[in-house]
């Protein structure tokens, strides 16, 4: 599923991200940049060892929340892996969702300074930071969006959701926002 927004193209595909051959990787990391589970865990086995050990050399002070840095990618097909901090979901009242918008629009800006034609995001915030999967999906799509308006490099941005029920979550979410 796909739509074009300004120059560039915004997809929806379901799988795993660490298989998408695309410039640039999201990896939804913590703020110690410590590695972890789910698709934090999955990044660092198929990149291999080496990306903890440049993360930890770049970034010792780690990576506010609704921030993200630059790295390479290892062993992985993409050329960078963006380290991306999402918020944890407290409720929804202590700014999750510009936090949320914030990490997306890092990401997008990054892309672009690394000369990237793509970019892969898996639904940040949505696993262990227990993001509701529709509210999650309207930000992530809304500044995805909001941004690629007013970005005249062509970009391909892809969401990789890993089950049936994120990637139906976000296409009802994209639906809605060509209405
Ligand atoms: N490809 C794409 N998406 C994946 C993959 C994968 N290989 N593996 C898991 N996911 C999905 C999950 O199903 C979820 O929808 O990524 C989404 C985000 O889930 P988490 O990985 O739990 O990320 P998040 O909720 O942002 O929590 C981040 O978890 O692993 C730790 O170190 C990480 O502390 C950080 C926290």
């Amino acid at each position: 599923m796909f739509v074009h927004v300004g120059n560039s193209r915004l997809e929806l595909v379901q799988g795993d991200i660490t298989a998408q051959a695309i410039d640039a990787i999201v990896n939804a990391a913590n703020a110690r940049l410590a590695g972890g589970g789910g698709v934090d865990g999955a990044i660092h086995r198929a990149a291999g060892p080496d990306l903890l050990s440049e993360t930890g050399r770049l970034y010792p002070q780690g990576c506010a929340t609704g921030s993200a840095v630059a790295t390479t990618a290892g062993r992985l097909t993409a050329k960078h892996v963006f380290h991306a901090v999402g918020p944890v979901w407290r409720g929804g009242g202590v700014g999750e969702p510009e936090l949320l918008a914030g990490v997306h629009r890092c990401c997008l800006r990054l892309a672009l300074e690394h000369d990237c034609c793509g970019i892969a995001f898996p639904a940040i915030s949505t696993g262990v930071y227990g993001y509701p999967k529709d509210l999650a999906a309207e930000t992530a799509l809304g500044a995805t969006r909001a941004f690629l308006r007013t970005t005249p490099a062509p970009l391909l941005v892809r969401f990789v959701l890993f089950d049936s029920g994120t990637f139906g979550a976000f296409a009802r979410v994209l639906e809605s926002l060509l209405d």
